[in-house]
């Protein structure tokens, strides 16, 4: 069981200018303990987030159908004013191996059916559910689709830091993850590909991080980039970092470190 941490959040709908204080007592791997503190740094880009309260018992006892826990949320509102596509995700979780029926929200007709998703499949894990996570979707550097969501499988890079330090980075997407799920993988025109040409795309990716010249810019930015951010927790913290289209590398999730996946073979893994 994780120490809880107390967290007063400020919520503001869009455009609104009245704010409502919510007091929640939240997991550290809560987006509503770490964003705000993630939000404040300079250099840092964050996708634009809104976290939108909600009951967490009502989360769960609407899967019966007899509530509906956003019914007087601003959820719509500020998708809306976000402005579609949104990435919608609960502050611990986003069913992101569902993709198109969980996380990505194309327009006004998905969002509820994919938020009641979200919250079925974070029941299934017994994950509690305190906010609505409402983001910005940032186009990624997407490598191919896999997984039945047909999910992006973008470079992504997960730093562990122990008490402010960092202590060792992976890759995060590996060969086995992509495998065991059985789907098939599609190239981004849509035409299913081999294992070999995946795994080919892959290694490219990190192989060409580790030597084009641009790329080297960017990851010693990403470096710097998590450092500041280590410096802010106390503890133990895997931080999550997307290669985006057009900006660089974003910071999209945080978590504790021993709730993180860590590759077996990691020196750094206890
Ligand atoms: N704002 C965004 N715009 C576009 N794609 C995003 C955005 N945020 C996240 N993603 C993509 O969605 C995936 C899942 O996001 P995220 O890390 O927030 O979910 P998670 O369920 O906490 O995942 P994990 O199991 O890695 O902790 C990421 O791997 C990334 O490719
Ligand atoms: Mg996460």
């Amino acid at each position: 069981m994780s120490n809880l941490k107390h967290v007063s959040f400020p919520y503001r709908c869009i455009g609104k200018s009245d704010e409502q204080i919510v007091d929640r007592d939240v997991e550290p791997t809560s987006m509503l303990y770490w964003l705000p503190i993630v939000e404040t740094l300079y250099g840092i880009r964050v996708p634009k987030t809104v976290l939108v309260p909600v009951d967490p018992l009502e989360c769960f006892q609407c899967l019966d159908g007899n509530v509906d826990p956003f019914r007087d949320s601003e959820v719509g509102t500020n998708c809306e004013l976000m402005g579609y596509p949104v990435f919608v995700r609960t502050d611990l979780f986003s069913g992101k191996h569902s993709w198109s029926n969980t996380c990505f929200v194309e327009d006004r007709g998905s969002l509820m059916p994919n938020l009641f998703r979200l919250l079925d499949e974070s029941a299934m894990r017994d994950l509690e559910v305190n906010a609505i996570a409402i983001r910005e979707y940032i186009p990624m550097a997407t490598l191919f689709y896999a997984f039945y969501g047909k999910m992006p499988v973008n470079p992504e890079i997960r730093f562990f830091a122990r008490d402010g330090k960092i202590e060792c980075q992976h890759w995060y997407w590996i060969p086995d993850a992509i495998k065991k799920s059985g789907a098939p993988v599609f190239d981004l025109a849509g035409s299913q590909i081999t294992e070999s040409e995946w795994t080919h795309r892959l290694d490219f990716a990190r192989q060409s991080m580790g030597t084009d010249e641009k790329e080297l810019l960017k990851i010693e930015l990403l470096n710097t980039m998590a450092t500041v951010i280590a410096a802010q927790f106390e503890g133990y913290w895997s931080i999550d970092f997307c290669l985006s289209k057009t900006e660089g590398w974003v910071l999209i999730d945080m978590a504790e470190g021993d709730k993180s996946w860590h590759p077996d073979d990691c020196e750094f893994k206890r």
